[in-house]
C-alpha cells in the first residue's frame, strides 16, 4: 500500500420520494460521483409505516414524527451505500443544512439547495454518525461489512 493513505468510511444515503419524483436522481448521482464517493449499492424500495418508523425510531417522541412517517411512506426511495474517505461527514456537507429552504439561502450549491423545499421535504437523507451509518446501512443491505476493515469475497 501507497504510505499515506487513508482509511475509506462508508455512510448511508437516501433520496427522499420528493427527490424521485422530481427526477433529481441523475443530478444527485452526478455530484456524488464528481466528489469522489463510490456507490457500492444501491436499492429503490418502498418504505412502509413500520420500516419507516423503525429507520426513524430516535425521533419516535417528537412532534413532527406522525408527518415525517407519512412523507417518508408517500413514494418510493432510493438508498445508496456511498464510500470514500471521510464519508459521513462530507456527505452531510455536501447535502447542507436540515431545512432545504434555509439551504438556498445559506448554502446555495448544497444538494438539498437544489431539490429540496422545507424542514420535512428535504430530499436527501445522510448518517450523522459512524453508529448511524453502521445501523443505517445494515438497515437495508444485508452483506455490507460496516466496521473499518472490509473482508471481500476473495480473501475469504
Ligand atoms: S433533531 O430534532 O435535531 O434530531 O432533528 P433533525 O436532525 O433536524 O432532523 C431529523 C430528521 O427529521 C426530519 N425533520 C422533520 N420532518 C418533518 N417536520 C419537521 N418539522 C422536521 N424536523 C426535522 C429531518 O428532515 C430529519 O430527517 P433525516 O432523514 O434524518 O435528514
Amino acid at each position: 500500500p501507497i504510505s499515506g493513505s487513508k482509511e475509506k468510511e462508508k455512510t448511508l444515503a437516501m433520496i427522499k420520494p420528493d427527490g424521485l419524483l422530481g427526477n433529481y436522481t441523475e443530478r444527485i448521482k452526478d455530484v456524488i460521483v464528481d466528489y469522489g464517493f463510490s456507490i457500492l449499492r444501491e436499492i429503490t424500495t418502498q418504505l412502509d409505516q413500520d420500516s419507516a418508523s423503525r429507520f426513524y425510531a430516535e425521533h419516535s417522541p417528537k412532534r413532527f414524527f406522525p408527518s415525517l412517517i407519512k412523507y417518508m411512506t408517500s413514494g418510493p426511495v432510493l438508498v445508496m451505500v456511498l464510500e470514500k474517505e471521510n464519508a459521513i461527514a462530507d456527505w452531510r456537507t455536501l447535502i447542507g443544512p436540515t431545512d432545504a429552504y434555509k439551504a438556498k439561502i445559506t448554502n446555495p450549491n448544497s444538494i438539498r439547495a437544489m431539490c429540496g423545499q422545507d424542514l420535512e421535504k428535504n430530499c436527501v437523507h445522510g448518517s450523522d454518525s459512524r453508529l448511524s451509518a453502521q445501523r443505517e446501512i445494515s438497515f437495508f443491505f444485508e452483506d455490507v461489512s460496516s466496521g473499518e476493515r472490509i473482508i471481500t469475497h476473495d480473501e475469504l
